[in-house]
C-alpha cells in the first residue's frame, strides 16, 4: 500500500508530496512540530499534543492553520488513509511561503501544514526496551528556548549522530554546570535512593507529554518524585536511568558513556512505568 501525506489541504501520494522552496521552514527552520504515537489504531494523547502545539505556535506568533476540529479530522484521516495501526504521526506547521527575508512576511501568509504517518514494529520496540539502551553525554549547545517544539533540530541531530558514532542509541545533553538537561529527543530520568528524579519544566527542556503522563503514573503508584536537575556523576551512580518520549514511551538506559548503570539491566521502576504508560495516557477512538 502506498503512503499518503497531507500537504496544505490535500492528501497526496508520498512520491508527489512536496513543499515550496521558499517555505520558511525549509529556508529558516521557522516552524513547529509534534510527534504522536499511534497504538492499536488510535492516537495516544492527541489532546495534550495539540495543546502543546498551540503553545509552540503562539510562542512563534504563527497562526493556527486549521481549527482544532478540522485539525483533529485531518490527523485521523491521515492515519485512516495509511491504515497504520502501530506507528507515529508527524505534524509540521511552518510560517508559510514568502520571499526570503529573516523578518516575518510583511503581509501575513498562510501557514503550511504537513501531516505524515509511518508504521512502527512494536515487537522490535519491546525487544529494545527489554534489553535497554546505551547513551552518551554531550554538551547542550542548543538555544535558550528549547521549551518550544521547533523544527530547528540541528544540535539534536548532531548529538544523535555522535551517539550513533559511539555505538550508543541516544545522547543526554549536559548544561555548563554539569547537569543533564534532557535527551536529544527525549526527557531524562534517574532513580536515586528509591526516588524518581527528573528536571523540572523550564526553558532549558521540552516538557514532554510522555513525561507529564509518567508524573501522573508516579503519583498514582505512590512513587516519590523529586523534580530537580541531576549531574552526570549522579546518573552514572543511579539505581536506574531511563528516558521518555512519544516514540519510545519509557525506555530503560543501561549504560552512560560506556559505564554500566547498576546491574546493567533494565530496572523495576522503568519496567513498571512502561507497563503502566498506556493505562494512563489518553487513548483516542479507534481509527483503523
Ligand atoms: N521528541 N525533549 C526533546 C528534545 C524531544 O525532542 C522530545 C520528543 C521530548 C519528549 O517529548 P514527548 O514525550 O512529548 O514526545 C523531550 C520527538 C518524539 C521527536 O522529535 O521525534
Amino acid at each position: 500500500m502506498s503512503r499518503i501525506a497531507y500537504v496544505n489541504g490535500r492528501y497526496v501520494p508520498f512520491a508527489e508530496a512536496s513543499v515550496h522552496i521558499e517555505d520558511r521552514g525549509y529556508q529558516l527552520g521557522d516552524g513547529v512540530y509534534e510527534v504522536c504515537e499511534i497504538r492499536s489504531g488510535a492516537l495516544v494523547d492527541e489532546r495534550r499534543h495539540l495543546t502543546r502545539l498551540s503553545r509552540s505556535l503562539a510562542a512563534l506568533r504563527i497562526s493556527q492553520p486549521l481549527s482544532d476540529k478540522a485539525l483533529h479530522f485531518v490527523l485521523e484521516e491521515t492515519v485512516r488513509r495509511n491504515r497504520v495501526r502501530d506507528g507515529l504521526l508527524y505534524l509540521q506547521i511552518t510560517r508559510g511561503v514568502a520571499r526570503r527575508d529573516h523578518a516575518f512576511p510583511e503581509h501575513p501568509v498562510k501557514p503550511a501544514l504537513v501531516v505524515t504517518v509511518r508504521g512502527l514494529d512494536r515487537k522490535k520496540a519491546e525487544a529494545s526496551a527489554a534489553a535497554g539502551i546505551a547513551i552518551v553525554t554531550l554538551p547542550d549547545d542548543r538555544w535558550g528556548r528549547v521549551d518550544i517544539k521547533t523544527i530547528g533540530l540541528l544540535p539534536n541531530a548532531l548529538a544523535k549522530q555522535r551517539a550513533r558514532d559511539a555505538g550508543a542509541k541516544d545522547a543526554w545533553l549536559v548544561d555548563s554546570e554539569g547537569f543533564v538537561t534532557e535527551g536529544a529527543s527525549a526527557n531524562a530520568w534517574i532513580v536515586k535512593d528509591g526516588l524518581l528524579v527528573t528536571r523540572p519544566s523550564s526553558n532549558r527542556i521540552l516538557t514532554g507529554i510522555t513525561m507529564t503522563v509518567v508524573k501522573e503514573i508516579a503519583a498514582r503508584l505512590q512513587f516519590k518524585l523529586e523534580e530537580r536537575a541531576f549531574s552526570v556523576e549522579e546518573a552514572r551512580a543511579a539505581e536506574e536511568a531511563f528516558l521518555t518520549s512519544a516514540t519510545q514511551t519509557v525506555m530503560p538506559v543501561i549504560s552512560i558513556d560506556g559505564r554500566v548503570i547498576s546491574s546493567g539491566k533494565p530496572g523495576p521502576v522503568a519496567k513498571r512505568l512502561r507497563e503502566e504508560f498506556h493505562r494512563t495516557a489518553e487513548i483516542g477512538r479507534k481509527i483503523v
